[in-house]
């Protein structure tokens, strides 16, 4: 297996030094060691892995206005949610500076980064692990609710990108905050996933 270079890799947190706070490094550095603890245990390729948890918040610290004209500039397809909270576009942008910065030409790699905040319905293995690690990874915190979801990270990924989905769909209702419908999409997929699936 090809190691991500040493150089690749300094240049993106070069470049997220300039673009994210401190702070969301670190958080970035907790994605991506959790992508790669999770794909140890999942046989998934750890180099993809780390490459999307780098790079799964590159866009999150640009204004809606420059969000909004990245993914029109991409033919991203923009939702009138997505159109009313720009943010949640994050991820598809990230991809976007992924592909266009750091030269990432992985359909799979692509795709985790875009789904990381929404999931989607039928998404990739890979992609179930950067939507999970992006909750669970360890500046998250602690609490009843993380520690079952981690438990649940390293025996089955649609279980828990199904508790991830209600983890996110439980903190946006506490939090009055709008709900994107393929987040339920997403949560409905894992859990009739998750029934039919034990390994
Ligand atoms: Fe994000
Ligand atoms: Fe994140």
């Amino acid at each position: 297996m090809k190691k991500i270079s040493q150089d690749w890799r300094e240049q993106v947190l070069s470049w997220l030094k300039e673009n994210v706070s401190a702070h969301r490094i670190e958080h970035i550095l907790g994605v991506e060691s959790t992508c790669i603890q999770l794909a140890k245990l999942h046989g998934i390729s750890l180099e993809k892995a780390a490459q999307a948890g780098l790079l799964h918040d590159l866009a999150k610290f640009f204004p809606p206005q420059k969000l909004l004209k990245m993914a029109n500039k991409a033919n991203l397809k923009v939702d009138p949610i997505c159109q009313n909270h720009p943010h949640l576009i994050h991820a598809d942008v990230s991809a976007v500076v992924a592909k266009k910065e750091f030269g990432i030409k992985s359909k799979g790699v692509l795709e985790a980064i875009s789904n990381h905040t929404l999931g989607n319905p039928q998404m990739s293995d890979l992609s179930c692990l950067v939507y999970i690690a992006d909750s669970i990874e360890p500046n998250r915190g602690d609490s009843p609710e993380l520690a079952k979801i981690r438990q649940l990270a390293t025996q089955n990924l649609y279980q828990a990108t199904w508790a991830t989905s209600d983890y996110t769909l439980n903190y946006l209702i506490s939090d009055r905050k709008v709900i994107h419908p393929r987040t339920v999409l997403t949560r409905n997929w894992a859990l009739s996933k998750s029934l039919s699936s034990n390994d």
